[in-house]
């Protein structure tokens, strides 16, 4: 009888750590390039090039969809997300195939919460505004500050509203204990924990929360309900020093009602981490002095990129042995 292929698994762009483990148990592993697939039929093409495929190890930004299901070919056990969310897979049309779907959630829980604060500081106090001042010798040419220069805003003691209760949500709600913030949170259900020491949160729906919060910071997956959860009416109905931060997925926002609100200092400040229609900024956002940037690197520290693989690994070694992944969806 001839021997059996080994099983192949394919990740389908580079990404710190190694797929030794999976390796080591005979598949062969084939890792697509540096900066992976912007363009779909490319990565389409690429799987073709190495069907059949038992495990394909997806990215974000890999539409996980029938076309790309039907590249990977007839034997595909499983797809794993080197991310926490999966709105760019199709669950439906993996379930129709019988095909699992796992993703790396403890992975990037303190990353990303860095991440949220590290704007909301920045928005808050308008880095966006001061480094080039000083990088391009404004203060030099200024001379000393004026004691009214730059003021931004104060943050301790003030409302932080979390929208989504899951771990980032909680993880950014633990960091704000160090400026004693009043902390609300919206969830489709309750949480006690949250509502307990050290948080002491309050529920409240999103139109409350929104009114009355001076900082708020998104943490809810996109679905079809999020999808522009923040829209011009709400964002109009936010206290004028609000500051508003998203680093879950650039479509919860309405970006052209936000560049519009920011333009009109409907709110004071948004600090995004994700955008509409990455890499491309809505028109006039870059150009707006009251937004701060980073272009999707919540997770981006080298520590807890391993550790994204490291879960991509327990996953794939599981199903390659025909058992129940620790992450599935
Ligand atoms: C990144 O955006 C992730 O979902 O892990």
């Amino acid at each position: 009888m001839p021997a059996a292929d080994p099983p192949k698994v394919v990740v389908t762009r580079q990404t710190p750590g190694a797929y030794d483990t999976i390796a080591a148990m005979g598949a062969d592993v084939v890792i697509g390039p540096d900066k992976g697939f912007p363009h779909q039929p490319d990565l389409h093409r690429f799987l073709r090039e190495h069907a059949p495929i038992d495990v394909v190890v997806s990215m974000f930004h890999d539409e996980v969809n029938d076309a790309f299901l039907n590249a990977a070919g007839g034997r595909l056990r499983a797809v794993v997300n080197y991310a926490v969310g999966y709105d760019n897979i199709d669950t439906a049309a993996c379930a129709r195939r019988r095909v699992t779907v796992c993703n790396t959630p403890e992975a990037t829980t303190e990353g990303t919460a860095d991440i949220a604060w590290t704007l909301l500081l920045a928005a808050a106090r308008r880095l966006p505004e001061l480094d080039p001042f000083v990088r391009r010798g404004g203060w030099a040419e200024h001379g000393l500050m004026g004691m009214g220069d730059f003021l931004g805003l104060d943050i301790a003691g003030r409302t932080l509203h979390i929208i989504g209760a899951g771990r980032i949500g909680m993880a950014v709600a633990l960091r704000s204990l160090g400026w004693g913030m009043r902390i609300l949170y919206t969830s489709r259900r309750r949480h006690r924990d949250w509502e307990n020491a050290p948080l002491n949160a309050r529920r409240v729906d999103l139109e409350a929360g929104l009114r009355e919060a001076d900082f708020v910071s998104i943490h809810c997956p996109l679905t079809p309900e999020t999808r522009h959860l923040i829209n011009a009416q709400r964002l109009a109905s936010m206290k004028p020093r609000t500051v508003l931060i998203n680093t879950a997925r650039g479509a919860i926002i309405d970006e052209a009602a936000l560049v519009e609100a920011l333009r009109s200092n409907t709110i004071y400040a948004a600090g995004l981490d994700v955008l509409e229609n990455e890499p491309h900024p809505a028109p006039g956002l870059i150009d707006l002095p009251n937004v701060a940037l980073t272009p999707h690197i919540g997770s981006g520290a080298a520590r807890y990129r391993e550790m994204m693989t490291e879960i991509v690994c327990e996953n794939v070694a599981a199903i390659l042995k025909g058992q129940t992944p620790p992450n599935p969806i």
